[in-house]
Order: C-alpha cells, then structure tokens, then sequence
C-alpha cells in the first residue's frame, strides 16, 4: 500500500507543474528530533590570520536523508566525516546538487550572529523545488544550523576580519541512473572558519574580462537558483580571464550585452544618469541573476537612505561605455557574502581595456555598504538583520 502511495505521488509530482511541487512536502524533519554525536578528536583551531576560503571544516556537521519511501529521517549532527554514496547517486551524474554560502560572525559583544538568515532559507527552498529535490521547513533547518553553531561556537573566529563560512548542500542520492526525480536525497551543512576577503584591510579593485562569448545563465534556465551545475561550467571562462591578465569575469547576456553579474558577485553601477541623477543600479531579477542577500541588503539600505535613486533595471554595455566615456560613473562594485563589496577597477572588452574609477571616487558608496553591513554582522550596529544564535 505505502508503495503504492509513493508511486502515485511520484507521478503526479512528476506531471505537475513546478509551482506544484510542493505536494512533495509530505513532511519535514523537525529541529527537535536533532540527535547529537559528539567529536572525540576536536582539532586545534586555526589561526584567524592564516585562513583561506573553503580549507578548513570545524568538528562536526549536520546531516538528515530524505527517502520517497520513508519521507524525511530524523536530523543528526555528528562529527565530521567523509560520506559515503552510491557511485550511480544522481547528484553524480545529473547534477541533482544545490547548496547555500552564508555567514555567522563573532560580535564585539563575544555574541555570534547570523545575517538575513532566512533569505538563504527561502533560496535554498526555491532551489530545491526547482530541483525535483524534496521540500522541507525553511524554519526547521534555520534551527538544525543554529545547534550545529552552538556546537562548534567555538569555530566562529574571535575576530572582526574573519568569520564563520556556512555551507548548506542538499543532494540527490537516488542510487540508479534513470533522469528523473530522486528517490532518495541527502541534506547536509558543514561549516568552517575564513578569513577576510581583502587581506590587506583595504579594498583592492578588481580588473574584469567582458567577453559576451561566454554565457552565465539564460532566460528560461537556471542562474537564479543556486544549483552547482550554475558553478563548474565557469572555471574554464575564469581562467580565460586569468590567462588575458583580468581577475573575474563580467557576465554578458543577449543581443544588448545586458550586465548581468560579476564573478560569483551582483553588480552595481552607481553613477550620474542621462537625466543628471544620481542613481544605484543593478540588473532586475528576471531569471537570470541570483537573488542575493547582499544584493538584496543594498537595494534595502540604499532605498532607506533615500539619497539617491535605486533602480533595478538592465544595463548593455553600449550604455555602460557611454556613460564611462561621458565621466557619469561614480562607482562599480561586485556584492557578496563573500566580500560584502568588490570595487572593480577595470574591464577588458573586445580587446580594449576601460578604466572604471571606482577607487578615485572613494569608493563613498561602496565603502558605506561595507561599513553598514559590517557593523550589523558584528553587532557594532544593533539590527534585526543579525540574529543572535548564541
Ligand atoms: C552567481 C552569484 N551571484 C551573486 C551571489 C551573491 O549572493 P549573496 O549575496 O547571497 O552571497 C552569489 C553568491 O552566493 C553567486 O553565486
């Protein structure tokens, strides 16, 4: 009988329109039912000065698997470990993967928070349904990675140039080789120390190749979720820009060689446009940007300042060029978890290298993002952005 329950809720899960996906939220695993594995072999913790992206994970991690069978299991953190799959699993194969990058920072209070958590929850949400993967309790996992937190608080850097990186991963573990939705899946955050974006304290621009040969994410496709198919497909266009001496790639779209985004960053232009206003700009989400929490932040803090006009609207690069050569732009910067803000200082375009005085300009702009983000993560600020986790 219960096969016979999967069976039909997987042909109409699979028959359904995507908005309908949500009928694959049987249930969710619950915050409560959390069972704890304690590490015997804590590592030492690094240095915060010696940190680089991505190298080092604390002592334990977060894990629940989710099968059509048997719905979703009880969540476990445990200590940190290697998993074990089954080599024909389809995120392997078909790329059935999505993950989340986030941050917990240490305050000068010694309290840890998170930032605008649960807009990380949404996309990851969003993610999965667009994934075919099961759906759960955005509220539920937020709560699984605060008591990881807790756990390995003391992984969280006592330090405000360094913090605590966040990586939710959520994959299809279906074990047979069929493309179709997966039978079985697994949920899983691990967690790990990193330092500050800009060593040297101070902003350093970053030179961009614009070379509308190479394509991001298309209307119609996936770019404004965050799936790890968006990601492997760019290292081969960022070692182009390497190889031409430029550091991070600006992603072109269409006919109108619309801006779209930066790296792994949203882009921002501010400057004086054609009617003599100062305005902050960004591409719209229209499918293929992703929605970022920096990005989003921005938007929020520049429309509260109301200083100047804040516009989400597309951008080509004939109109970009324009408006450099007439001295309109004040500003560009990248925006991202990762680095809050990334001034860019130049751009390689059809053989032809433009200088973007972001730099001259200050950069005012990118600067008061950064220190206003800055002072809510480390609780210099009180915010409601920065929730307290311990
Ligand atoms: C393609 C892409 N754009 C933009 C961003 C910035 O998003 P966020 O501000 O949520 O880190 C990221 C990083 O997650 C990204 O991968």
């Amino acid at each position: 009988m219960a096969a016979l329950r999967a069976a039909v809720h997987r042909r109409l899960v699979q028959t359904l329109p995507l908005s309908f996906g949500s009928l694959r939220f049987a249930s969710s695993f619950k915050a409560a039912d959390l069972t704890v594995e304690r590490n015997t072999k804590c590592k030492p913790k690094p240095d915060p000065s010696t940190l680089l992206f991505g190298k080092q994970f604390s002592d334990h991690m977060m894990m629940v698997n989710w099968s059509e069978q048997d719905g979703w299991g009880a969540p476990q953190i445990k200590p940190f470990q290697n998993l074990s799959l089954h080599p024909a699993s389809s995120s392997l194969h078909y790329s059935i993967e999505l993950f989340e990058g986030m941050k917990a920072f240490r305050g000068v209070d010694n309290h840890i928070r998170l930032f605008r958590p649960m807009l990380n929850m949404e996309r990851m949400h969003r993610s999965a349904e667009r994934s075919c993967l099961p759906l759960f309790d955005k509220g539920e996992l937020l709560e699984c990675i605060k008591k990881l937190l807790e756990i390995d608080q003391d992984w969280v850097p006592y330090s405000q140039n360094a913090s605590l990186y966040i990586r939710p991963t959520f994959i299809g573990t279906e074990p047979s080789l069929g493309v179709s939705p997966p039978g079985r899946a697994m949920l899983f955050v691990i967690i790990g120390p990193v330092g500050p974006y800009f060593a040297t304290g101070s902003f350093n621009p970053v030179s961009l190749l614009a070379d509308p040969s190479f394509v991001r994410a298309w209307k119609g496709g996936v770019g404004a979720y965050k799936m790890g198919g968006n990601y492997g497909p760019t290292i081969a266009v960022q070692n182009e820009a390497l190889k031409k001496g430029c550091q991070q790639v600006l992603w072109l779209y269409g006919e109108e060689e619309e801006i779209t985004e930066v790296g792994t960053m949203n882009l921002f232009i501010y400057w004086t446009n054609t009617e003599g206003d100062r305005e902050l700009v960004t591409p719209p989400l229209d499918g293929i940007i992703l929605p970022g929490v920096t990005r989003q932040s921005l938007l929020d803090l520049g429309r509260t300042w109301g200083e100047f006009n804040v516009t989400e609207r597309r951008v080509g690069m004939e109109e970009l060029l324009q408006a450099l050569d007439a001295g309109r732009v004040l500003e560009v910067f990248g925006a991202g978890t990762a680095c809050v803000v990334c001034p860019v200082g130049s751009l390689l375009y059809k053989g032809k290298t433009y200088q973007i005085p972001t730099m001259q300009n200050g950069p005012d702009l990118a600067k008061r993002f950064y220190t206003e983000l800055t002072d809510i993560q480390y609780g210099r600020k009180p915010s409601e952005w920065a929730p307290l986790v311990v």
